[in-house]
């Protein structure tokens, strides 16, 4: 039994298909690669001990999944490919809703043709209204203010009505909070193109010494440092998820929405002290005004993932931040070192 992974050569993509593989898995990856490197799956197979099948096209071609699905004897496939970007979402949606839409409903549509029915869909905390109460827990209030949380949003819909039309199709939407950090062995990690946006690879290019600081975005917020507190995630944890969640996609039917946060929020402030006294670097910052957007406070009820799938977040903030150092120490141009 073959799981294919669509994107699996990106940041939660690699980390997933080698948990797959050290799991008893064979993975079948589909990635054009727009957003990562091949290197990231060469390294997935030399840590598994393991080989995996790559294909280098476009999930939106229907007909060159068809093929994949015709080679392999593929079970379940979990959805990784997307375009993720929440600023350049705004400036070129049409591109947004062409990739995230297009993609899922080629892979659902080749799914129904070759009876393959446990799907595993990378959603977000993005899909959530702005004027809940916190924790999120999945039952919460809808809505998005730009076109990427649309496109997940509209995803979790489509996908949820395939459901109602086809009782045996077994769909999990994963809704990550922030995914941070890499693999201890610090051989796969996140390698943002560009200048990232995230919190995370700025803090650990700023210790580089590739930005001169990080700006705080804000420190004026109803929150107890008045700077923007999240729920950060280990990239592992976050990749265990979805084996447990592929596990319950088998056992089930029907469609559900589950969580993959810890619980538990921390703000801009703590992380930045965590990432310096684990690492033993300095991080220099300046408080800047806030980010257009941006809520406070934004973190998960865990307790559904911990009542169905039986999953909980293990790794802490130490670890986040030792990973996600350890990866970007040892390769400070990502893969391209
Ligand atoms: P990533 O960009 O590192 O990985 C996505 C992969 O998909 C890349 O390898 C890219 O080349 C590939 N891809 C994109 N469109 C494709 C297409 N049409 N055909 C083939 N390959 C394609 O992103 P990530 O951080 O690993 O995120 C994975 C998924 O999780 C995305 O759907 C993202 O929206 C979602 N997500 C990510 C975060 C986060 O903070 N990283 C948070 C919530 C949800
Ligand atoms: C962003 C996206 C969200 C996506 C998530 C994970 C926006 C508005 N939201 O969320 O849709 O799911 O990434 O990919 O872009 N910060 C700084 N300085 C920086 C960068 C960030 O102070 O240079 C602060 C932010 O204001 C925030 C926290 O750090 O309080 C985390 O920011 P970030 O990593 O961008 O994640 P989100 O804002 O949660």
């Amino acid at each position: 039994m073959e799981i294919l992974v669509t994107g699996g050569a990106g940041y939660i993509g690699s980390h997933t298909c080698l948990e797959l593989m050290e799991n008893g898995y064979d993975v079948v990856v589909v990635d054009d690669l727009r957003n990562s490197d091949l290197e990231a799956l060469r390294r997935v197979e030399a840590l598994s001990g393991k080989a995996l099948a790559f294909y280098n096209f476009d999930v939106c071609d229907q007909d060159r999944l068809d093929k994949v699905f015709g080679a392999h004897a593929i079970n379940s496939v979990i959805h990784f490919a997307g375009l993720k970007a929440v600023g350049e979402s705004v400036g070129m949606p049409l591109a947004y809703y062409a990739n995230n839409l297009g993609s899922t409903l080629a892979l659902a549509g080749c799914m129904k043709r070759h009876h393959v029915r446990n799907f595993i869909f990378s959603s977000s905390a993005t899909v959530y209204a702005q004027d809940n109460r916190m924790p999120l827990a999945e039952g919460d209030a809808l809505g998005c203010t730009n076109p990427y949380g649309w496109t997940k949003l509209m995803c979790e819909q489509i996908l949820r009505d395939l459901c109602v039309a086809e009782p045996v199709f077994s769909v999990v939407l994963l809704r990550y909070f922030n995914p941070i950090g890499a693999h201890p062995s610090g051989r796969i990690g996140e390698d943002p193109a560009g200048i990232p946006n995230n919190l995370l690879p700025y803090i650990t290019q700023t210790a580089l010494g590739r930005h001169a600081r990080l700006t705080v975005h804000g420190n004026d917020y109803d929150t107890p440092d008045g700077t923007g507190v999240r729920d950060y995630i280990h990239v592992v944890d976050l990749a265990r998820g979805h084996l447990k969640a592929l596990e319950y996609a088998k056992r089930n039917r029907g469609c559900e929405a589950i969580n993959l946060g810890t619980g538990r929020g921390y703000s801009v402030l703590e992380i930045l002290r965590a990432f310096e006294t684990v690492n033993q670097v300095k991080v220099p910052y300046t408080i800047g005004p806030r980010r257009p957007g941006d809520l406070a406070a934004v973190y998960a009820d865990p307790q559904k993932a911990g009542e169905l799938l039986g999953w909980q977040a293990e790794l802490g903030i130490e670890d986040m931040c030792r990973d996600a150092w350890n990866w970007q120490r040892n390769n400070p141009r990502g893969y391209r070192t």
